[in-house]
């Protein structure tokens, strides 16, 4: 059986990005186990789908602590203490700093959902809409220093339809988020991403 690779998962919000990862390692279809689930909000629902699957679940909470110094090393430690080998930040509303990047260079990996350049930042579904793309999808990449910026590893692409809400379109994508995203996991885990530069090269 190939060996499995650890995970750390960041989450904010509902964790249905979570949820998607936690099936697929319990499924066998990934050769992945998440470690531990990180949330910023106490109350995140992503905590109680972690308990359903009895992964360790921790709140840090940035209010409580002084810096932003001084809540990641807390973060990194939690994750360190874990081992993990990689960390996916699946709905993880804040800015990952520097410190924390150089702690875990190359591993930390984060999905949006548009076709990244296009569409950074929050409410990137709302943005489509107002754009009038006809086109959108969700990008899974490496996170860098700057916001949505990092080597992309895999995209997925939907089509905006006429009727559209921001709520409808944002469920299209999801579907595809929630795929992509074991997908750009395993192929971590078999060893498959080299980043070149600006690029992910998939061997
Ligand atoms: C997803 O659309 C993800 O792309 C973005 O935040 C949303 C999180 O959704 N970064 P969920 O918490 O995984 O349901």
């Amino acid at each position: 059986m190939p060996k499995k690779i650890k995970l750390g998962v960041l989450a904010s919000g509902s964790g249905t990005n979570l949820q998607a990862i936690l099936e697929s390692c319990a499924s066998g279809r990934i050769d992945a186990e998440v470690k531990i689930v990180i949330s910023d909000v106490p109350g995140a629902k992503a905590l109680e789908r972690a308990k359903k699957f009895n992964v360790p679940a921790a709140i840090h909470d940035r209010k409580i602590y002084s810096s932003k110094k001084e809540y990641e090393s807390a973060i990194v430690k939690d994750l360190k203490a874990h081992e993990v080998d990689l960390i996916c930040l699946a709905g993880y509303m804040r800015i990952v700093g520097k410190d924390f990047l150089a702690a875990f260079p190359n591993r930390v990996i984060n999905i949006h959902p548009a076709l990244l350049p296009s569409f950074p930042g929050l409410e990137a579904q709302k943005q489509a809409l107002e754009y009038g793309v006809k086109m959108s999808g969700c990008t899974v990449h490496f996170i860098d220093e700057m916001t949505d910026h990092g080597p992309i590893i895999l995209q997925a692409a939907v089509p905006v339809l006429k009727n559209d809400t921001v709520e409808s379109l944002q469920q299209r994508i999801l579907k595809e988020e929630h795929r992509i995203y074991s997908e750009a996991i395993q192929l971590y885990a078999e060893g498959k991403l080299r980043v070149e530069g600006r690029k992910v090269k998939i061997l």
